[in-house]
């Protein structure tokens, strides 16, 4: 990689990243970093690239899904359990409907850097310095709290080892069991409305397993089924952070942000020349970049040469977020862009981030329908493109809450106020995240048998 180094991005324009004011804290916090473990090995972030250009490829999907924003506070160990619980559940459906795997990536342990729109914040008269996540700042709205801590990054730190520690042991240690994932999905069948749309297929998922049981195939004779790869995510946005993480391979000497087993570049960030694009560049990861409707088919091929340039299958992920109701205008002007050019890359849907909207009762929240409309757009542009739709990235969490509106038990605009905990934008709850998956499911067994009937 030319002219790189994993700080050659501070001589680009580097934004929405916070001025600390104590610079000799900030270098030894760094330094401390540095010097710690690695969250990830390079080796299962090249599985991971790999895992990515199935995807790519049509024989794979992806389901990237957690938390908009991890906090401090909300760092227990049943939350964990929780989200990840739900994404595996929608796992099972996703690769059965689909006949193909399901790469599982979270977006957790490390999603604590948050993009905002203004530097600052102004409540009744004061002004103060932006939120920007708990790697960051405190939420709360006082002059202390909201200086930005260097020593925040090693607490940051700190929790998403833990994170992955008990990510890891639920994946590899029994938890992840098919049977009982599916257990879990028929329960959850036995308190929906929407129990009877999806009953044809938890019943076949369950009729499976226990054809498969008959012919001698169990957890305990075939280990895959009690064990699954799990991979973590975030936006790659406080690059002293990221840095302080970066280390060489020693089998092949290449750079890996070792901080997560994908790092990826938001829409804000992502512009010609940004300190963001410049440390992107130069690590090894399988790497992800949000598109939404500002970005320009141009803009993006040259984005791809320089973040691709060796046009590495697994490599690049787009992420599209345009809104229901852009997408099917915004989105084939790119996909034909990438098309015509030959770059290889994953498309995803990010069916949240376009769909907010401010409710009645005045909290921001995302319709479900809108979320549910903006993943059927994805699919009809890519169908119509003769493009693979790849997967779906989303925020959710395991816990009860009512962030977004619609879904089988509908949250209403009133009802937004009983558990709206979000540090930052709103999750889909486990319910509305298992329907979304069940009515992606839908879609994507039909995709895939036009597809095989096309390539019959
Ligand atoms: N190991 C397989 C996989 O990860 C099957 C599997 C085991 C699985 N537990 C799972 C699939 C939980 C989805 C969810 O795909
Ligand atoms: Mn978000």
């Amino acid at each position: 990689m030319a002219n790189w180094t994993p700080q050659s991005w501070r001589d680009h324009e580097g934004i929405q990243m916070p001025t600390y004011s104590d610079q000799a804290l900030l270098n030894a916090t760094e330094e401390k970093l540095g010097s710690y473990p690695p969250l990830v090995f390079a080796g299962e972030a090249r599985s991971l690239k790999a895992d990515l250009a199935d995807v790519a490829a049509g024989k794979a999907f992806l389901l990237q899904g957690g938390d908009c924003a991890e906090s401090f506070a909300e760092f227990h160990p049943n939350n964990i359990r929780d989200t990840f619980r739900v994404i595996l559940q929608m796992a099972v459906v996703l690769t059965y409907a689909s006949k193909q795997p399901t790469v599982k990536l979270g977006r957790m342990a490390g999603q604590f850097a948050k993009p905002r729109s203004s530097d600052v914040e102004s409540m009744n008269g004061v002004d103060l310095p932006s939120y920007r996540g708990d790697i960051i700042n405190d939420i709360a709205f006082d002059k202390v709290s909201r200086e930005p801590d260097p020593e925040r990054m090693v607490k940051a730190y700190s929790q998403s080892a833990a994170t992955l520690n008990l990510l890891r042991a639920f994946s590899q240690g029994g938890y992840a069991n098919l049977k009982q994932v599916h257990g879990w999905t028929l329960e959850f069948m036995g308190r929906s409305p929407w129990a009877k749309k999806f009953s044809e297929m938890a019943d076949k998922i369950g009729e499976a397993l226990e054809f498969m049981e008959a012919c001698g195939i169990n957890p305990d004779t075939v280990p895959q089924l009690k064990a699954t790869q799990f991979y973590t995510s975030h936006e790659a946005l406080l690059l002293p952070y990221e840095q302080a993480l970066t280390r060489q391979d020693s089998i092949t000497d290449r750079w890996y942000d070792t901080s997560a087993h994908f790092l990826w570049i938001g829409d804000r960030t992502r512009f010609e020349g940004s300190a963001h694009v410049e440390f992107l560049r130069g690590i090894d990861n399988p790497i992800g970049m949000k598109c939404g409707p500002s970005l320009e088919p141009d803009a993006l091929i040259r984005l791809l040469d320089t973040l691709n340039p060796n046009r590495e299958e697994g490599r690049m992920t787009l992420i599209t977020r345009y809104g229901h109701d852009k997408i099917e205008a915004g989105l084939p002007k790119l996909v034909r862009a990438v098309k015509a050019e030959g770059h290889p890359v994953t498309w995803s849907c990010d069916p949240m981030h376009g769909n907010v909207i401010k409710s009645d009762s005045g909290y921001k929240t995302r319709p479900f329908d809108r979320i549910l409309a903006e993943v059927r757009g994805f699919f009809a542009v890519h169908r119509a493109e003769g493009t693979i739709a790849g997967g779906i990235h989303c925020e959710m969490t395991g816990q009860n809450v009512t962030e977004c509106t619609g879904g089988a038990v509908a949250v209403t605009d009133e009802s937004l106020a009983d558990r709206y905990h979000t540090h930052c934008d709103p999750r889909l709850n486990a319910a509305q995240s298992i329907e979304l998956a069940f009515l992606l499911a839908e879609m994507l067994n039909r995709e895939i048998s036009e597809r095989n009937i096309l390539a019959a």
